[in-house]
């Protein structure tokens, strides 16, 4: 009997590349090796943007389009949306009475979703930590027990959480004399990270991303503005790859042995100017993109056929679910 994996992701719209070489490239390998589910996080999505709902639907989709375009199968992966599994909220509840709340007070992730909230204090409403946005680690340990997954592969940034999903599921089992539940490990790739455009964090709120479905000429353009050795002022002067810190770390991800090389001793010789070197990058990120693109087209002029995906992957994590739902049912002696 293979392990099962389960991850998630919020529905945050169009995915960048920092998604896909951080987590989707992981799970698209994972798949043939683990029963796999992969849901889109829309309440996790609600915890901070309650208030802004018109693009909801579209945002789920284009996630679900990115990750059909980068290789998830439906056909190996359940691929689903968490609203449309009402039975992962009543494990919520059933979790929530058995955590202790300095447990998610404690949350270091939560603490730094707290600290940008209160940054963006103008916005009103929206600096507020809602008693949903307190109980996200809850909801994810109920996202991952809902299936009693063994494995969750997951970047470093999510680690924390699954240290409380552990201690939870560890509670359970304690106060309700049982061995039911798994205590669920992270599965860490070992990619190197991607940096935005400008040195920092890939982000879509920072403006410095690239996305999985920009078109060729919108890469190129953005991989153009992206920061080189910024002692290197004209052609001429001899460059230095350790001080490029994003064009060459993306030649350091995207191109071959001997490209980075010859990179390397271009860019030292001054052999090579920025501009030249940046363009041969943006080709290079286009030509591994291209046919990711172009399934994302497939995709999205067959709106229909991304909803049949979503359905029926949901209905078939539905009962899988139920199962395990009923059986805490079973086990806390409900009525
Ligand atoms: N919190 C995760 C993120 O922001 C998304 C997520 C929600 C998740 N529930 C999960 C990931 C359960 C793994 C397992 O990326
Ligand atoms: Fe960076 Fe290339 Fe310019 Fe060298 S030539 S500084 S590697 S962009």
């Amino acid at each position: 009997m293979k392990e099962r994996i389960v991850s998630g992701m919020r529905s945050t719209g169009k995915l960048h590349l920092g998604h896909y070489l951080g987590v989707i490239d992981n799970w698209v390998k994972l798949q043939n090796e683990y029963e796999s589910y992969f849901f889109v996080a829309d309440w996790h999505a609600l915890t901070t943007k309650y208030d802004k709902t018109e693009n909801l639907r579209q945002d789920v989709n284009d996630v679900v389009i990115d990750w059909l375009a980068s290789g998830i199968d439906p056909e190996k992966s359940t691929i689903y949306v968490q609203s449309l599994v009402p039975e992962i909220a009543e494990l919520n509840v059933y979790l929530s009475m058995i955590t202790p709340q300095n447990w998610v007070e404690r949350d270091p992730t939560l603490k730094d979703m707290a600290k940008i909230l209160r940054s963006k204090g103008e916005e009103g409403l929206n600096s507020q930590i809602s008693y949903g946005l307190m109980g996200y680690p809850v909801l994810m340990s109920a996202d991952i027990m809902a299936l009693n997954a063994q494995k969750v592969p997951v970047g470093i940034d999510q680690v924390a959480h699954i240290e409380i999903t552990r201690d939870i599921a560890r509670r359970f089992n304690n106060i309700y004399k049982t061995d039911f539940f798994n205590e669920p490990t992270p599965l860490l790739n070992k990619c190197s990270l991607i940096c935005g455009l400008d040195g920092n964090k890939m982000g879509k709120s920072f403006n410095n991303d690239i996305k999985i479905s920009d078109s060729e000429e919108v890469t190129t353009k953005k991989i153009m503005t992206a920061i080189t050795d910024t002692n290197r002022v004209r052609k001429d002067d001899l460059g230095n790859p350790e001080n490029c810190l994003v064009a060459f770390k993306y030649w350091q991800i995207f191109g071959s042995e001997e490209e980075i090389a010859l990179t390397d001793k271009e860019c030292r010789a001054a052999e090579r100017g920025c501009a030249q070197c940046k363009r041969e990058l943006a080709r290079i990120i286009n030509e591994r993109f291209a046919p990711i693109r172009e399934k994302r087209r497939y995709y999205e002029e067959h709106p229909e056929l991304v909803r049949e995906i979503i359905q029926n992957g949901s209905a078939r994590a539905r009962g899988k679910i139920q199962e395990v739902v009923g059986q805490v049912r079973e086990i806390i002696g409900m009525y």
